[in-house]
């Protein structure tokens, strides 16, 4: 039901155009004489169409227009005169009116111009629809297109400010141990009332049974600069498989309506894609522990045939994890450099034990078959998507940086930083270890060889990052940690 008003001092006009407009359907037709009360039901009520006389008395037509506006953005404003300038016309239109009927008229031309500026509402508020929609396409592609988590979760939050438009927004996920709700992440739309709202209060969960399994609605208002304002705060459970992953808070305000249906469609909408991508994660990263569970078992396999390669995985992680932080890496990405540490020599599995473990130097047909360990790890992890990332790890960590490395001789930049990186450290360790064909030797002589090696074999770049961190003792820090005094070099591990 759309609400018209009609504003003419003279009752009979009021009267007339009332008749005139009996045949328009779905709407409320509100008279009034007093411009005043009119402009009080305008300030208080909602209000689609607005026909105003320009001169009632000392009241202007242009103050009821600006008022009609200030309250409901969208209306529509048509003013009659009897009295037309040029002046007051562009005035009127410049102020936002949409039409100017100069009296007398013919109840036609009115009728045409009301559809007319009903018309142009409707298709303007079809565009906000329109707009809702898209950034509902966007939350949908978002997903599709296989977004983390969190910034997924910021982008519903984001598009529940736009599209409601909400005042504020929050999704809070259950954790299962402990049952309770967390912050994840929250938005708040800056207005003339934002002094009113505390986010806290909001973001408590009311008391009740319901809460977590059935939206929650709480009804509220409040008065500012002699306005008075409705707002909504709801609760929406993120459930998924009968399950409550969390909570979308969302407020709303408004000075004459509580949120509405549609508008809680839309709510239940961003709350469903929510839960599902809440849901899929769990589901990946359970099914990538699993994954990485069962190749680190393989990597323990590897490492109990390698005799004297015990801890070498874990140490190389935490020797590389020194320098990459000095490369400013991020979580993500020193997340990746744990797996690929702990896999990069899972292809060791496809070599025989005779040749892993051989106390002598291995004959050229064996160093052949050892150096094929990169390939055959990479063949091992291909096809899994979550692992790309870390395949760099696994073939490049044999290049040398002057181009004589294997397996494809890879020269400078051109050998992935991961790949320069690990070969730096791996070596590094592997002199450090007992090996069967050699004993260990301490760290200054490691060291000296890496020196001796930089823009050879090793990135200098990387080498000099790696001086520093030994210089700062954060070298001895993890190879002191249970190792044994050892002697004697073998510079490249395989
Ligand atoms: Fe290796």
């Amino acid at each position: 039901m759309r609400e018209i008003i009609i504003i003419d001092d003279e009752q009979y006009i009021g009267n007339i155009i009332r008749e005139a407009l009996s045949e328009f359907r779905d709407f409320r037709i509100h008279n009034f004489t007093d411009p005043a009360q009119a402009e009080d039901f305008i300030a208080k009520n909602g209000v689609d169409l607005v026909l105003t006389d320009l001169v009632m008395g000392n009241y202007s037509g242009v103050h009821i227009l600006e008022t009609t506006l200030a309250n409901h953005p969208d209306a529509i404003v048509i003013l009659m005169t009897g009295y037309p300038t040029v002046k007051t016309a562009i005035a009127v239109l410049k102020k936002g009116g949409y039409d100017y009927l100069i009296k007398p008229f013919k109840l036609e031309d009115l009728k045409s111009a009301i559809k007319r500026g009903l018309e142009h509402q409707s298709v303007r508020r079809e565009n906000v629809a329109l707009r809702s929609q898209i950034e509902l396409m966007k939350v949908a592609d978002a997903h599709g297109h296989g977004m983390k988590l969190h910034p997924f979760l910021k982008l519903i939050i984001d598009s529940t400010v736009k599209v409601i438009p909400a005042e504020f927004s929050a999704i809070l996920l259950r954790d299962r141990l402990t049952q309770k709700y967390n912050l994840q992440c929250s938005q708040m739309r800056e207005g003339e009332w934002s002094w009113s709202f505390s986010p806290n209060a909001a973001l408590k969960l009311p008391e009740g049974d319901k809460i977590g399994l059935e939206p929650t609605y709480i009804n509220d208002e409040f008065r500012f600069e002699e306005q008075q304002y409705k707002r909504s705060i709801i609760y929406y459970p993120l459930m998924s498989r009968g399950e409550t992953l969390g909570i979308l808070v969302v407020t709303y305000v408004d000075r004459f309506n509580h949120i509405s249906p549609g508008q809680l469609r839309l709510i239940s909408l961003l709350a469903a894609s929510a839960a599902n991508a809440v849901d899929s994660g769990r589901q990946e990263r359970n099914l990538r522990k699993s994954y990485l569970m069962t190749i680190r078992a393989l990597a323990n396999a590897v490492e109990a045939r390698d005799i004297c390669t015990a801890g070498h995985t874990d140490r190389v992680f935490r020797l590389v994890r020194v320098i990459a932080r000095k490369l400013g890496w991020d979580k993500e990405r020193l997340g990746y450099l744990k797996t690929g540490c702990i896999l990069h020599d899972i292809g060791k599995i496809g070599v025989p034990d005779a040749i892993l473990n051989k106390p002598g130097e291995l004959t050229a047909e064996e160093r052949k078959t050892m150096e094929k360990h990169p390939e055959l790890g990479m063949r091992i992890l291909a096809g899994i998507p979550s692992l790309e990332p870390v395949l760099p790890y696994i073939i490049s960590h044999h290049e040398r940086y002057d181009g004589k490395g294997y397996p494809y001789g890879l020269k400078g930049e051109d050998i992935p930083i991961e790949g320069r990186l690990l070969a730096v450290v791996d070596t590094f360790d592997a002199i450090l270890s007992n090996r069967p064909y050699r004993q260990g030797t301490d760290a200054e002589a490691a060291v000296a060889e890496i020196l001796k090696n930089r823009g050879t074999q090793f990135d200098p770049m990387l080498v000099d990052l790696f001086m520093e961190a030994y210089r700062e003792g954060k070298i001895a820090a993890v190879t002191s940690n249970g190792r044994e005094k050892r002697s004697a070099v073998s510079l490249n591990p395989v």
